[in-house]
């Protein structure tokens, strides 16, 4: 699957991009089927909300699961990716976000080259973020929150939140996110901040310095997503001071699958 010449645009300007329906139904069911048994096992690699003790994060998927395995080598998230870094690239992180109705909780203001970098020592901020939403994700049920634009004025403040969730983050201050809406407000009144919503095998894509959030999900419906981070070889962890199920360690590139691996 190729961008078109504006889809890279958008993604220049915006510093993310939603792709309605990419994965069909029957795709998105393959992956969701593997979540029960997942989200069950005692692995350290998922992270228990803070207050619910639901699963907030499923991470190390694609070597906990072989079709999760499938989905990261596959062509229609591996072929934008190389488009847009045509270097050789390795799998950073794999997780699934649940957000569980009525309980999923907030992820905080933050960018997430301000955790590469700190916590991984990751040189550039060169890693994209490729998301599957794999339940339809709405104004309602916590989706996330960018800041258009944001992505360009490179990295600010940051500092470490071991307290409001389970999972740390390096999150940014009150009055940058104040200063970046205003300024994206200027640009497009009334886009200072958008959600990133679309039906169940959208696909979403963005940048490391892009400042994002979301809220809690107090709706009745489920919102998870699937999340693979590739980042170019060249521009690798220089720590490892996380566990790998953070950011995985096997310096490779990628070998593409075929794309009906999933049907
Ligand atoms: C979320 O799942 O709502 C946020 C995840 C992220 O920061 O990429
Ligand atoms: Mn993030």
């Amino acid at each position: 699957m190729q961008l078109s010449p504006e889809h890279l645009t958008r993604l220049d300007r915006d510093g993310f991009l939603i792709l309605p329906s990419v994965f069909s139904e029957t795709e998105i069911s393959t992956i969701k089927n593997r979540l029960p048994a997942l989200l069950q096992d005692s692995s350290e690699a998922n992270i228990i909300e803070k207050e619910s003790g639901q699963v907030r994060t499923a991470m190390g998927l694609h070597i906990r699961d072989e079709i999760f395995a499938k989905l990261v080598r596959h062509p229609r998230l591996v072929q934008p990716a190389r488009q847009i870094r045509p270097e050789p690239l390795y799998i950073q992180q794999v997780k699934v976000n649940i957000k569980a109705a009525f309980s999923g909780e907030v992820w905080q203001w933050h960018y997430d080259f301000a955790t590469h970098h700190s916590d991984d020592g990751v040189p550039q901020p060169l890693a994209l973020n490729l998301h599957i939403f794999l339940d339809d994700v709405t104004p309602f049920n916590g989706p996330l929150y960018f800041i258009p634009g944001s992505h360009k004025y490179g990295t600010h403040r940051a500092f470490h939140d071991t307290q409001t969730t389970s999972y740390p983050l390096w999150v940014v201050d009150q009055d940058v996110v104040r200063d970046l809406v205003s300024r994206a407000e200027k640009v497009n009144p009334g886009r200072g901040i958008v959600p990133a919503i679309g039906p169940k095998g959208s696909m979403l894509i963005f940048h490391d310095t892009l400042v994002h959030g979301s809220p809690n999900n107090m709706s009745p419906w489920d919102r998870s997503i699937f999340s693979l981070i590739l980042n170019p070889i060249s521009n690798a962890l220089t720590r490892e001071d996380r566990p790998d199920y953070k950011h995985h360690r096997e310096l490779s590139d990628i070998i593409e699958v075929e794309d009906n691996c999933l049907e």
